[in-house]
């Protein structure tokens, strides 16, 4: 068997997606706050606004804020060794400018936190996942502005100060390098992709939370010697159409728009090919005195990562253009099965992603984010309760765990494997709550009961979890 013994099997949440509760004590909305339902109303926000009377499903998500124990209890019965959550930055800090921070929301942290640690389960902790205070959106236009570095600073020396006894694995902004798709999910502010300056806004505003990134790996060791703070990546593995060099080029171009992210954050340094890059998208960054300092001497520990698909690059205009899911682009490959939603899933390219990786860099890895997103139904349990019968997801993540394996055997240092929403949540892309990734069903954000149902996949979960990966049947 080649899973380690202190392998980190868990699932994985964030805040805006699961809590809900989110004007509860003392909480004011955050970015994520103001995201409707359906694509249309995700990709296109340009306003971050809340308007009377319409739906937003991060308002109540799963109500995670009030059923955390029973949800953790259920996890610990899976037999978690870790969670990974997020902090909602708007409940420590409500509009990110305080000088105090809020109680009653580093409290609710506090609780969950200690819930997790009672059954043995480590609480692996993003710092923002695709959300901020809506005021420091609103005033500053989120990370394209400098001024936002001495608010995060100053959250996370409240959250390291606050849970150093309690939390020693730690991520940095969820999925960094989307920023250069969505921005109004990690870095608060839109921007039209064909704009003049889109190139300038997006790659001063990834400067500056490289910078943050940075200081909170430094704060993160000076207050919690102890502890691991690693990066959080949007895994994207892609293949040439065809073996056409031309075709082989533009994939290896596009692999690194995602590779840059990482690049910087794990080695400390901009990579040489920055300079064309820049050249290319116009690009003057401003950097400041002690910047690039401060990022050469506080990269990142481990390199954490999100996979569920790949996607194909071709350079045929006629085929280019295509949205082929998890904020990736590309034309689909005749070679794999879909999801309901499109997303082409390749367990063999999550282990290729994973020895790519970790030949790159060679420091720990740990994958995060993985799973089947599927609509489920909820049939009878002839217990006087209602299941489902997820053998779609099951096949799903039997099939990476086993290459995930395979990596481990090749040599890559996995810290350890969060399934995706292993409670069911809102998703990210359609705010909708019928694509679930769970092993718990929740009946519904919105108007549900939120009432939980144990599905098949809880008790295969379990069994691969007690085993150590060595019973996948
Ligand atoms: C990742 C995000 O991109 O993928 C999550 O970190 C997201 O927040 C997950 O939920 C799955 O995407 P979706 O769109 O199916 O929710």
């Amino acid at each position: 068997m080649s899973f380690p013994k202190d392998f980190l099997w868990g699932g994985a949440l964030a805040a805006n997606q699961v809590e809900g509760a989110y004007l509860e004590d003392g909480k004011l909305p955050s970015t994520a706050d103001t995201l409707g339902a359906g694509f249309e109303n995700r990709f296109k926000n340009t306003t971050f606004t809340i308007n009377e009377g319409e739906y937003y499903p991060s308002h109540t998500a799963s109500d995670f804020y009030h059923h955390y124990k029973e949800d953790v209890a259920y996890f610990a019965k899976m037999g978690f060794k870790c969670l990974r959550t997020s902090i909602a930055w708007s409940r420590i800090y409500p509009t990110g400018e305080e000088e105090k921070p809020n109680e009653a929301g580093l409290r609710f942290y506090d609780d969950l936190f200690d819930e997790c640690l009672k059954y043995g389960i480590q609480p692996v902790i993003t710092i923002t996942h695709y959300e901020m205070p809506l005021h420091l959106a609103k005033k500053y236009g989120g990370w394209k502005n400098r001024s936002l570095l001495p608010f995060y600073e100053n959250y996370c020396r409240t959250i390291f100060t606050r849970y150093k006894d309690k939390v020693k694995y730690w991520l940095n902004f969820n999925e960094i390098n989307t920023l250069t798709l969505l921005p109004q999910f990690n870095g608060g502010f839109t921007i039209n992709r064909d704009a003049d300056d889109y190139g300038q806004t997006i790659y001063q505003a990834a400067h500056h939370m490289f910078v943050a990134s940075a200081r909170a790996n430094q704060l993160c060791h000076e207050i919690i010697p102890d502890a691991k703070i690693g990066m959080m990546l949007a895994g994207m593995q892609s293949y040439a159409e065809t073996c056409k060099p031309e075709d082989v080029y533009a994939t290896l171009i596009k692999k690194r728009e995602t590779f840059f992210f990482s690049d910087v954050m794990m080695r400390g340094t901009y990579p040489s090919y920055t300079a064309s890059l820049f050249k290319k998208m116009n690009v003057k960054l401003k950097i400041q005195e002690g910047d690039l300092e401060l990022m050469a001497k506080y990269p990142c520990d481990y390199l954490g990562f999100s996979y569920y698909m790949s996607n194909v690059t071709t350079t045929d205009k006629e085929k280019l253009g295509d949205l082929v899911g998890n904020m990736s682009w590309g034309i689909k490959n005749p070679f794999l099965k879909e999801s309901e939603w499109g997303w082409q899933y390749d367990p063999i390219g999550f282990k290729n992603y994973m020895i790519e990786l970790y030949d790159r860099y060679q420091k720990p890895l740990f994958c995060v984010e993985n799973g089947l997103g599927a609509k489920d139904t909820l049939i009878d349990d002839h217990q006087g309760g209602y299941t489902v019968n997820d053998d779609y997801r099951i096949d799903y993540l039997r099939e990476h765990i086993k290459c995930m394996e395979e990596a481990i055997e090749d040599g890559v240092d996995l810290m350890g494997y969060t399934v995706w929403g292993c409670l069911d949540l809102v998703s990210a892309s359609g705010g909708e709550m019928s694509k679930r990734y769970g092993m718990i069903y929740v009946d519904d954000a919105g108007n549900g009961s939120f009432k939980r149902y144990i599905k098949k996949s809880f008790n295969w979960y379990k069994k691969v979890i007690e085993t150590n990966g060595g019973d996948l049947k």
